[in-house]
């Protein structure tokens, strides 16, 4: 099998981690990739939004199957183009990414198929939207409409940060044309979990959950980030509780689509919070969680290829999905300034050697003159797996401590809510 991945990041780079341990694939492809990929795919200059290019070089190197990794070329209608093209390829249609595309769409279809979420207003008026909140007190919370690379939502604890938020986004359009509406919400109390499914029209396959932490440091503080860290599992949850969300919001939101004429085929990503009243949802994403796919696809004990391969041509319902019982932890090492500003180029050193149940992934790398420098906000996500989390957490900081950069920033309790 020669498999193309689409993406740079962290996610991608774990993908194909786990697809080269495949003994069906003879040649992995990576579009544009990272200095990570590069070491077990051979990266193509082509960019995630160039379909053309991509969809050329699929047929020109008889690829097998591609893999789309981010959400904008999935909203770009990826996945359509290669199809008109008779192309395999895993990932939802551009309608199907509307769930991650549009927050007002995502809550519309929530309450229209009365799925647990907040209760919540759409705006489309900087003055209506500061009437509301004025209105409703704080803590409550304001998300721009479209994408925003995970930042364009803000909890505000008072309501000069809501004003705030609202103003920026949607008269000084800090996000451009996605935060020219807003969804205002009731803000939720409890912890979060990411429940991502295999999902190919009405047939469903759940993984296994895992907890991010958005927040860029300790203890949950400062502005939100596309993820700092992950494991899984998460003990604390109870598995009944993770049942009622498979019962009460994967398995209604599949049966809404198709209620609604949407094939949805791919990975459908619900980010929970579990409250008092049981678990609701904060959002929809139509692909792998970054750095979730980090934590849960090394304890994925099928063959990845084989999962992709029934998804991507309607027969999941025949496979059985297997998963290990290992923990696995993530800790993003990050770029000074990161979820703000900072500076590319910084030289990584790496040691010489990480020990055999820890894997460096690479998000924003690149080789530069034979050196890996950074190139991104998210730089390294360092994985390892252990046979409970405090292993697989000291395991990974372990190797976090040897990895330098100037101004390198991470978490430093990654895991905790787990073990404490
Ligand atoms: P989103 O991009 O919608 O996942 O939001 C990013 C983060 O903001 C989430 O992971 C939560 O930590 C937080 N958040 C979003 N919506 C809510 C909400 N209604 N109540 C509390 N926190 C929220
Ligand atoms: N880690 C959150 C996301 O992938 O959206």
């Amino acid at each position: 099998m020669r498999i193309l991945v689409i993406g740079n990041g962290g996610r991608e780079h774990a993908i194909i981690a786990k697809l080269a341990q495949s003994s069906r694939v003879t040649k992995i492809y990576c579009a544009p990739g990272n200095a990570g990929t590069a070491q077990l795919a051979e990266n193509v200059a082509i960019g995630v939004s160039d379909q053309e290019k991509l969809a050329q070089f699929a047929i020109e190197q008889s690829i097998d199957l591609t893999v789309v990794g981010p959400e904008v070329p999935l909203l770009e209608g990826m996945v359509d183009r290669f199809e008109e093209l008779n192309l395999a390829i895993f990932g939802p249609s551009k309608a199907a990414a509307t769930i991650e595309g549009s927050k007002t769409f995502a809550k519309e279809m929530m309450q229209k198929y009365n799925i647990p979420t907040s209760k919540y207003q759409v705006f489309t008026d900087s003055k209506e939207a500061l009437a509301y909140v004025r209105n409703e007190g704080a803590p409550i919370v304001i998300k721009a409409d479209g994408l925003a690379a995970g930042k364009g939502v803000v909890v505000a604890q008072t309501l000069a940060e809501a004003e705030l938020a609202i103003i920026e986004s949607m008269d000084k359009k800090v996000f451009g044309d996605a935060g020219n509406q807003v969804v205002i919400e009731e803000c939720l109390f409890g912890q979060e979990v990411s429940l991502m499914a295999f999902v190919e029209g009405k047939n469903v396959a759940p993984m296994v959950i895992s907890q991010d932490h958005k927040a860029v440091f300790d203890g949950d503080k400062g502005p939100n980030t596309g993820g700092m860290g992950t494991y899984s599992p998460v003990p604390q949850i109870a598995d009944e509780i993770i049942q009622q969300a498979i019962d009460t919001i994967i398995y209604p939101m599949v049966d809404a689509f198709g209620q609604e004429g949407i094939y949805y085929k791919g990975v459908l990503y619900a980010g929970l919070m579990i409250t008092e009243d049981g678990p609701k949802v904060i959002e929809f994403n139509a692909r792998f969680g970054d750095p979730e796919t980090q934590v849960v696809l090394p304890r994925l004990k099928t063959d990845l290829v084989d999962v992709l391969l029934a998804v991507a041509e309607g027969r999941l319902s025949e496979l059985e999905i297997q998963w290990s019982d290992q923990a696995a932890v993530c800790v993003v090492m990050t770029s000074p300034g990161y979820p703000g500003s900072y500076p590319n180029g910084l030289e990584i050193h790496f040691p010489e050697q990480v020990g055999q149940h820890t894997i460096v992934i690479h998000a924003g790398t690149k080789e530069q003159d034979g050196k890996i420098v950074t190139a991104g906000g998210r730089v390294l996500g360092v994985t390892s797996l252990g046979t409970s989390i405090e292993e697989s957490q000291q395991r990974a900081y372990e190797t976090v401590k040897q990895i330098k950069f100037d101004g390198a920033h991470y978490r430093k309790d990654i895991a905790s809510k787990a073990i404490q």
